[in-house]
């Protein structure tokens, strides 16, 4: 596996400035929450290091539950806008004030797919909290409540996103210099 260093374009976003905005996103969402069923659904597998510093500054009591969608293949880059539930909730939200922890939102086509899925399991409602937005390559216009970072259009990773499966476990968010990476075997 190669090392990020040698492909690293530049860090967009450095853990000091992550974690300050996740400080003020977790304040904001108890406020606004207060008083509420808050049920935090977490988009596997790119939001769950987002999920697990949010909820550690959300002071509310609240729950946890996890979905994943399929989006982009092995090595693909482009988005279909065909996304499909390859593991459900495990708990019914009616009734609960779902707020949905992403990653990123870029053509939006997973958020929108999400949101329309689950509105039919009547929440009583629902709110998306979005660590980073590739705003110039929205496709679908989509309600964004808490955002983290817009961000310019170019492919990042770390902080829970991946290249090919991996990165996810560095603190930072990086851009990708795509003549230097060499995706694996
Ligand atoms: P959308 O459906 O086009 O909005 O894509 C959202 C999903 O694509 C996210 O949940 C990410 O998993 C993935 N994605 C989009 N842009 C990036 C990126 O720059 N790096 C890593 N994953 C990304
Ligand atoms: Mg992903």
């Amino acid at each position: 596996m190669q090392d990020y260093k040698e492909f690293l374009a530049e860090i967009l976003i450095d853990e000091d400035q992550l974690q300050r905005r996740i400080v003020e996103l977790g304040a904001e969402i108890s406020r606004d929450y207060a008083g509420k069923e808050l049920h935090l659904v977490c988009i596997l597998r790119g939001g769950v290091i987002f999920l697990a510093d949010l909820m550690r500054q959300i002071t509310l009591p609240h729950t946890i539950d996890f979905m994943a969608v399929s989006s982009y293949g092995k090595g693909a880059r482009d988005t279909t806008g065909h996304v499909r539930i390859t593991l459900d909730l495990k708990e019914n939200i009616q009734g609960r004030d779902v707020l949905l922890v992403e990653d990123i939102v870029d053509s939006g086509f997973t958020i929108a797919s999400v949101l329309e899925l689950l509105a039919t399991r009547h929440p009583r409602s629902m709110q998306v909290c979005a660590l980073l937005d590739k705003v110039e390559r929205r496709k679908i216009d989509v309600p964004i409540h808490y955002r983290g970072f817009a961000i310019p259009d170019k492919f990042v990773f770390g902080y829970g996103l991946d290249l090919d499966e991996y990165y996810r476990n560095l603190p930072f968010i990086g851009t990708v210099n795509p003549e230097k990476y060499q995706p694996p075997e």
